[in-house]
């Protein structure tokens, strides 16, 4: 017979369960009317509404910033989520936001929005990424980036980019989905910010979506208050999958680093692929900067040009069996896209080439499966090109 309980929301069996609980409560009964005054101060003692606070959320939360390294931790509904949130928070009219090229291809569609509210965008190809105090004009309040970039993994210096910010006053912000924190903590850098599409590597089995914005208090507090008003949110069941995905993320993180350094190294003897970008290689021009700023490896996701054209790509991708045709990254399966034709569809198509994607380019991100199970995939799918 069970003696003990308690009213905290996770520990409502007196002792603490090995799995935080998911408290799929919307609203939570008050049990005395003092706690309203401190609502509209905006000082919650204790939870009241899932919009603002989740006890589940709450933990996965703690876990992140500890993973990060980071004083907090905001978890949103999805990885553009708190790129938007990140954006809204800190940005205004008249405003002007520096942005590579080279970021995932939605960030296009949050510009044209961004521009009609009255902030100007300055795009930046990751080329440029020394000479960023070219671009950065005294309305510059932030410097947005990834490293490596999406889909070509080129890699940019965090600490120039910081310098560069320093300048003009501006906040420096790093999405980390691409290297995750096993391999780069941004914010040792000199980050303001960095931002994750949980979506990925975090959560890593392809079952949820989140985002996470990790930095300091302060900052919680500024896009906490975000969140709270535009109800971006994360649902308490995808909470502790992702909860769950990130018990096994450092044994998956060092996995996919081994297999893609393996996977790449292939490529770039195989004569049908050419182009091959992935920073673990010591010809690959951010090789450099990645072993100034990466540790532990390099990541699993690399890019590399198929064939000639892009019936070679696709024909490639058709009569691979082990590797799977989808979007998305970081996840427990390989998988395989043409960014041209899936992730950048959200930009015109004279954005999608020029900054050194081409029609044939392709995308892989490696999992967790046998490396040699994945080259002999590869290989025996190269006879269809
Ligand atoms: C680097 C990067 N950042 C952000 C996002 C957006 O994340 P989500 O799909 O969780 O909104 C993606 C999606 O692919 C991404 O690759």
């Amino acid at each position: 017979m069970v003696k003990k309980s308690s009213d905290d929301p996770l520990t409502p069996y007196g002792n603490k369960p090995m799995v935080t609980p998911i408290v799929n409560a919307v609203n939570y009964e008050y049990l005395d009317f003092d706690v309203l005054g401190k609502i509209t101060d905006g000082e919650i003692d204790g939870y009241t509404y899932h919009r603002d606070d989740n006890p589940t959320v709450r933990v996965v939360e703690e876990q992140i910033a500890e993973m990060e390294e980071a004083p907090d931790c905001v978890i949103c509904s999805t990885g553009m989520a708190a790129c938007a949130m990140v954006y809204l928070t800190y940005l205004s009219a008249g405003d002007n936001l520096v942005v590579f090229h080279d970021v995932y291809g939605a960030h296009y569609k949050v510009s044209l929005i961004l521009e009609r509210m009255g902030v100007t965008v300055t795009w930046v190809d990751a080329s440029e990424s020394l000479n960023l105090d070219q671009y950065v004009i005294p309305e510059t309040k932030m410097i947005f980036m990834e490293t490596p970039t999406n889909p070509l993994c080129k890699v940019i210096d965090i600490r120039k980019a910081k310098a560069a910010a320093d300048k003009a006053g501006a906040m420096l912000v790093v999405d980390n989905t691409f290297a995750t924190p096993f391999h780069q903590k941004p914010l040792e850098l000199g980050a303001d910010l960095v931002v994750h599409s949980a979506t990925k590597a975090l959560g890593g089995h392809n079952d949820l979506m989140a985002g996470a914005i990790v930095g300091s208090k302060e900052h919680y507090d500024e896009l906490w208050f975000t969140r709270q008003a535009i109800g971006t949110t994360l649902d308490a069941y995808s909470a502790s999958l992702l909860e769950r995905g990130l018990k096994t993320f450092n044994l998956r993180a060092e996995k996919m680093a081994c297999n893609a350094m393996a996977v790449s190294e292939y490529l770039r003897g195989n004569s049908n692929m050419t182009n091959v970008r992935y920073p673990g290689l010591d010809d690959d021009p951010g090789h450099g900067i990645a072993m100034r700023q990466m540790k532990n490896g390099f990541g699993g996701v690399m890019a590399f040009d198929v064939g000639e054209t892009q019936d070679d790509a696709k024909n490639f991708i058709s009569a691979l069996k082990r590797i799977y045709h989808a979007v998305s990254l970081g996840s427990t399966e390989s998988l395989i896209c043409i960014p041209y034709l899936t992730t950048m569809l959200y930009m015109p198509k004279e954005r999608r080439t020029g900054f050194g994607v081409n029609l044939n380019t392709v995308r892989l991100s490696v999992g967790i499966e046998p490396a040699e199970d994945l080259i002999a995939d590869i290989k025996q799918a190269s006879f269809a090109i």
